[in-house]
């Protein structure tokens, strides 16, 4: 009886087990028929969007510094939607808005924001948010921008504020036809966990989700279309791209002072002093107040600085000790958890901008402080501040992290505009949209390898890092990192805690980096011209080397572990170096890394004839060279009939002279041109056309003999005199 009685419950079980499953599988089914195609609205040339669901109400370029440049996109080739329309669908099931995208089986993905390691990005899950403590992961990055690039030469920005996760061809849909051989694990040692998919998969948690498409032909011009529709890349100050030192916090005024008299002495260039937490009565939380024993007179102070030609930046971050004067009108307008025992404002909400600004630019901006590094704004991990948060202004503690970079560089951007001066500052956390924002991530935490897969990944990203380093030994080591730093969007020695000096790098070392920040001022000229072609034109300053024309054929491509060759879903993965970086049009760089390489290392040459930088002799071919490179050096290579205007090292930009003599350099064998930009440097008037342009053009005559022009156009007369030719592979 008690047999019988557990075989009727047995059979119990599995009929109700089996109405279980067949109900799941009854949703299933119901939910893969939501897998709808989507309809694409062309919103700008060569950029369409789509909305899965409901609009979102609070996109990433919803936070834009300015409105697309639909002018120079419409200068851009003509393009067709660049994806197979009846493979892009999208549905929202159980709170959850995702799109599926077509992805080749030879498509390699880039971008994803700020990653510190390697370029592939295909073949990987990403579930993008920002962090302030663990930045070597795929997902926990300051800017997890989510918005991606492939070599077919498109991008795609999944345009929401919530967090996005990202299947990188990982996701084998229930319904694809296009299927891997399925193998039996027991026997078949190909067996693989992951295989490729045919797409691309991405999701948030929200009622929807919009998606925008920027078409190429090239992925360079991908990501072109991206910045423009951002509103173009930045134009820094010329004076922020001179060399920074950040001081120890503690020191005062005076030592400050001094410090900033030595580098003068000792003939190495400073335009930035940079002021850490030390400068305010409270810091962590801040209050944003001076300390008058280390800063009796901050006007005097920023005054005396200036007479030297130097520009102050503070720190700040935005969370608020009750002693500060801004904690009781911002109280009611902040969020309902602490960061650092502060209140952490709602800066989405106009009211809290505006009394930020109102306060900042009467204490700060009016007595000349040039501008801001807006340091801790990703939110502190979810240890600090939770996912659940609230903000009053309905965004939670997830959405708001992802944002809060944003809402502050816009608030600071804005700060400065409405002065009609430009600034530039650092951010510790940015996302998708911020191309137009004058701010450069940073931090201090990495290693050299680790800050160059930065420097090379923003560039797919509308976003700006700089690789700043913390302390100045005497080893190889600091001398290699500052020559990175000095080849960089924003060069900088933080010493807030070690107070370096870069001096200290033994008297050989010294001079070595003495070299690299006075090789930083003379290419000046380039440097603007190159920022200049990111807000005009969208193409960024410093550029991975798969952007680059001529690279794609030197990418290795190589199966997966297992060897499989014949099994086109095997993981497969092109190793692209991210240790090598175009700065501008022409400069091909190649860090060193001396406990990697010691002073030597393998750089790839794009197609084409490449020079050396230093002796304009010839170099390579579009091949894998090896360079050995004396300390003093760094592996500099321009392209052929490639152009960089170069000025005389200066100590720093208020220092350089109405009619400084330029040379124009001319590296190579065919002929170049260079467009070389000029404007006041500090102001917006160049959105009012007040700007010019140097075109400057080397050519070959009958004779076979080489000759440079150049030709000035526009409303601003630029600042430089005589300018003189050198044909740098010729002369010899
Ligand atoms: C860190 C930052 C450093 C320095 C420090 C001051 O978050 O990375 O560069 O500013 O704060 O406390």
């Amino acid at each position: 009886m008690k047999k019988c009685c557990r075989l009727l419950l047995t059979c119990l079980m599995v009929l109700l087990f089996s109405a279980v499953s067949l109900c799941n599988a009854g949703e299933l089914k119901n939910s893969a028929n939501k897998l709808e195609p989507l309809e694409w609205m062309s919103i700008a040339p060569g950029i369409w969007k789509t909305v899965i669901g409901e609009e979102d109400d609070l996109r990433l370029t919803d936070l834009r510094a300015a409105e697309a440049k639909v002018e120079a996109l419409q200068k851009m080739p003509e393009v067709k939607f660049p994806l197979n329309k009846s493979e892009c669908k999208g549905y929202v099931f159980d709170g959850k808005a995702a799109v599926r995208l077509p992805f080749g089986k030879n498509e390699q993905m880039y971008g994803l924001g700020l990653q510190f390691e390697g370029m592939n990005r295909q073949k990987n899950v990403y579930h993008l948010r920002t962090d302030t403590f663990n930045g070597n992961s795929h997902d926990r990055i300051h800017a997890p921008v989510p918005f991606y690039v492939s070599s077919e030469g498109y991008g795609v920005l999944i345009n929401s504020s919530r967090r996005v996760s990202i299947y990188a061809a990982t996701a084998h849909g229930a319904d694809d036809s296009d299927i891997p051989p399925r193998r039996d694990r027991t026997t078949d040692k190909n067996w693989q966990y992951i295989t490729q998919s045919s797409h691309v998969e991405a999701s948030v948690s929200g009622p929807g989700v919009e998606i925008i498409v920027f078409a190429g032909p090239t992925a360079m011009d991908a990501v072109r279309r991206y910045n423009l529709y951002n509103g173009g890349g930045c134009l820094p100050p010329k004076w922020g791209l001179g060399f920074w030192s950040r001081f120890h916090s503690q020191w005062s005024a005076d030592a400050i002072a001094e410090a900033a008299d030595e580098y003068a002495k000792m003939d190495f260039p400073l335009d930035v002093v940079g002021l850490e937490p030390g400068w305010q009565n409270w810091a962590y939380p801040c209050d944003y107040t001076w300390n008058n024993d280390r800063y009796p007179d901050p006007a005097g102070f920023i005054k005396k600085m200036s007479q030297k030609g130097l520009h102050v930046d503070l720190w700040i971050h935005a969370y608020l000790h009750p002693k500060s004067p801004l904690y009781k009108p911002m109280l009611p307008l902040s969020g309902s958890h602490m960061m650092y025992g502060g209140i952490a404002p709602d800066y989405s909400l106009p009211d809290v901008r505006d009394k930020f600004s109102d306060y900042m630019g009467k204490t700060l901006v009016d007595i000349g402080v040039s501008g801001l590094k807006i340091d801790e704004c990703d939110g502190g991990d979810d240890v600090i501040w939770p996912d659940h948060a609230m903000f009053p202004s309905g965004l939670s503690g997830e959405r708001m992290r992802a944002v809060y970079g944003l809402y502050l560089q816009k608030t600071v951007y804005q700060m400065y505009r409405e002065r009609n001066q430009r600034t530039y500052g650092l951010v510790r956390a940015s996302n998708g949209g911020a191309s137009g924002y004058p701010f450069v991530l940073y931090s201090d935490n990495y290693d050299h390898s680790c800050k160059l897969s930065a420097l090379c990944n923003s560039s797919f990203s509308g976003i700006l890092w700089t690789p700043e380093i913390g302390r100045v030994r005497e080893d190889d080591d600091s001398i290699r990192r500052m020559q990175t730093v000095c080849m960089s969007p924003l060069a900088m020695l933080n010493g807030y805690s070690s107070a370096a000096k870069p001096w200290l790098a033994g008297k050989k070392g010294a001079k070595a980096i003495q070299d690299a920040m006075q090789l930083r001022m003379s290419l000046l000229p380039y440097l603007y011209s190159t920022f200049a072609e990111y807000y005009f034109e969208g193409t960024p300053p410093i550029r991975a080397m798969s952007l680059c024309e001529g690279y794609e054929d030197k990418i290795q491509v190589v199966k997966g572990k297992l060897n499989d060759m014949d099994n086109p879903y095997a993981v497969s993965k092109r190793i692209d170096k991210s240790d090598q970086y175009m700065l501008g049009d022409s400069l091909l760089v190649a860090p060193i890394i001396p406990e990697k390489d010691g002073t030597s290392r393998s750089v790839i040459l794009p197609a084409g004839k490449w020079y050396d930088f230093y002796t304009g002799k010839f170099a390579g071919e579009g091949e894998t060279i090896n360079v050995k490179v004396p300390l003093d050096k760094m592996a500099l290579f321009v392209k052929d009939g490639g152009i960089i205007p170069m000025i005389k090292p200066v100590q720093n930009v208020a220092s350089i002279k109405d009619g400084t003599k330029l040379t124009v350099r001319h590296y190579g064998t065919k002929a170049g041109s260079f467009s070389l930009y000029d404007d006041d440097g500090k102001t917006f008037d160049y959105e009012k056309g007040n700007f010019a342009w140097i075109k400057l053009t080397a050519s070959i005559d009958g004779n076979g003999k080489m000759t440079g022009k150049a030709e000035t156009s526009g409303n601003y007369k630029p600042i430089y005199g005589k300018i003189t030719w050198k044909f740098m592979s010729l002369e010899k």
